[in-house]
């Protein structure tokens, strides 16, 4: 049976990475296979375009920006997603194209529309099946990010430009509802967890039968 494709987003310090590895975890108890990755990276090719960007962001045109993403993004597809989920393991990964709606459109200003050409251009109509976006305010996910080490260009960007982020990711979760579940981030961990528990657990169910 095919695996299925889970993402993670929301703005920086949302506590994605904590989420995700726990989210992998469970998901392996499950008695699933399990793939985690992440974007921009996953590949050899992935992770050099992550360094470059991640230290160039601020002399980058947003455009250049999308376009790198989206270049890491079909090397990550066809060389670790498809073949994954082809093999019947289920991808976890850290961001994917919604972050790109968020980040480089609505938090960078392209035109929401051109990222969905790219989209179509390098996706070909695969979606993730279950994307969690984590919410929080842009004053607490700085906080977060702040306390666990130096930013890096993209988190020291002002909180307004976050805050748009938060926005992209609001809007793109109104676009695909089925999809996306936004889970309120603000609260201690545990009561997060026990969100993404239940609709794991739901989501698992119906992938069985
Ligand atoms: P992040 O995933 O937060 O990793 P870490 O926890 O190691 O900092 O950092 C990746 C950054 O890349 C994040 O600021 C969002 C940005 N990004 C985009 O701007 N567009 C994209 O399409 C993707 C995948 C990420």
């Amino acid at each position: 049976m095919r695996g299925r494709f889970i993402t993670l987003e929301g703005i920086d310090g949302a506590g994605k990475s904590t989420h995700l590895e726990w989210l992998a975890r469970r998901l392996g108890e499950r008695g699933l296979r399990v793939k985690l990755t992440r974007e921009p990276g996953g590949t050899a090719l992935g992770e050099e375009l992550r360094s470059l960007v991640l230290a160039r962001r601020q002399s980058l045109h947003p455009d250049t920006e999308a376009l790198l993403m989206f270049a890491a993004r079909r090397e990550h597809l066809e060389r670790v997603i498809v073949p994954a989920l082809e093999s019947g393991t289920w991808v976890v990964c850290d961001r994917f194209t919604d972050a790109t709606y968020a980040y480089q459109a609505s938090g960078s200003g392209i035109a929401w529309e051109r990222i969905a050409v790219l989209e179509q251009w390098a996706q070909r109509g695969l979606q993730p099946d279950l994307t969690f976006v984590l919410d929080v305010e842009p004053q607490v996910g700085r906080q977060r990010a702040r306390s666990q080490k130096q930013p890096d260009r993209f988190e020291s960007e002002e909180q307004a430009f976050f805050q748009r982020v938060r926005e992209g990711y609001l809007r793109r979760a109104k676009e695909c509802p089925g999809r996306i579940r936004v889970i309120d981030a603000n609260g201690p961990m545990i009561q997060i967890q026990n969100e993404l528990e239940k609709i794991i657990s739901s989501f698992c169910s119906e992938s069985v039968k």
